[in-house]
């Protein structure tokens, strides 16, 4: 049996499952889960400076700007938890990110980018569920639609990135969570 790979990447539209996935991969690879919007939404809940900068995007659905969010991400890659492999959710999502996390990796990088799918349908549907249960800001008809709109535009483009360093392993969304978890564990040998 061939080693998992442990340096990864979750990628994919809003509402996706890349949380609900990364979650469950970090227990079981026992490496850390970094999620830009999960710190994002803690530095908004504690009115630091970053949480001060990003809430106004992030309401409205939008990105938040890439020197921020690289700083975020660059800090926490810097901590040695994440010498070993890391789940990453949500970052890099343009192109600008994805190369500076080139730079923040070093030689050797990623070594795996799972890309969720779903059409776009599933995915309202979801979120609009969530948003009943969670109320996150950011899960309401306005700003659903940009963040599909922002994601087709400008994270996408990624799916080709990865896809030329033949580290791009596209995966089917839709099902029960447990489908979802044994497909990347298959795209992960
Ligand atoms: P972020 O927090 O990353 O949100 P997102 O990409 O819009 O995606 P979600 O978290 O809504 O969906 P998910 O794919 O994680 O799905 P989940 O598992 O939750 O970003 C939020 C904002 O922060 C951005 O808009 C931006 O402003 C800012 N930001 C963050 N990172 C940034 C960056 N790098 N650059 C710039 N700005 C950045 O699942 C969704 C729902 O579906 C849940 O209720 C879940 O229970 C359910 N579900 C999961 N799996 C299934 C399944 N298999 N079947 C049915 N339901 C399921
Ligand atoms: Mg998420």
């Amino acid at each position: 049996m061939s080693a998992l790979a442990r340096k990864l990447l979750l990628l994919g539209p809003p509402g996706v499952g890349k949380g609900t996935q990364a979650k469950r991969l970090a227990e079981k690879l026992g490496a850390p889960h970094i999620s830009t919007g999960d710190m994002l939404r803690a530095a908004v809940a504690a009115e630091t400076p970053i949480g001060k900068q990003a809430n106004a995007f992030m309401t409205r659905g939008e990105l938040v700007p890439d020197e921020v969010v690289i700083e975020v991400a660059g800090e926490r890659l810097g901590e040695p938890d994440t010498h070993d492999g890391f789940i990453l959710d949500g970052f890099p999502r343009t192109v600008a990110q994805a190369r500076a996390l080139d730079e923040i990796l070093g030689e050797g990088g990623l070594e795996r980018c799972v890309a969720l799918e779903a059409d776009e349908d599933e995915l309202v549907d979801r979120l609009l569920k969530r948003a009943e249960l969670e109320g996150r800001s950011d899960d309401n008809d306005q700003s659903i639609r940009t963040r599909m709109r922002v994601y087709h535009d400008q994270t996408a483009p990624l799916l080709a990135y990865y896809r030329e360093r033949g580290i791009l392993a596209e995966v089917n969304g839709v099902g029960s969570v447990e489908e979802v978890s044994g497909r990347i564990s298959e795209a992960l040998r």
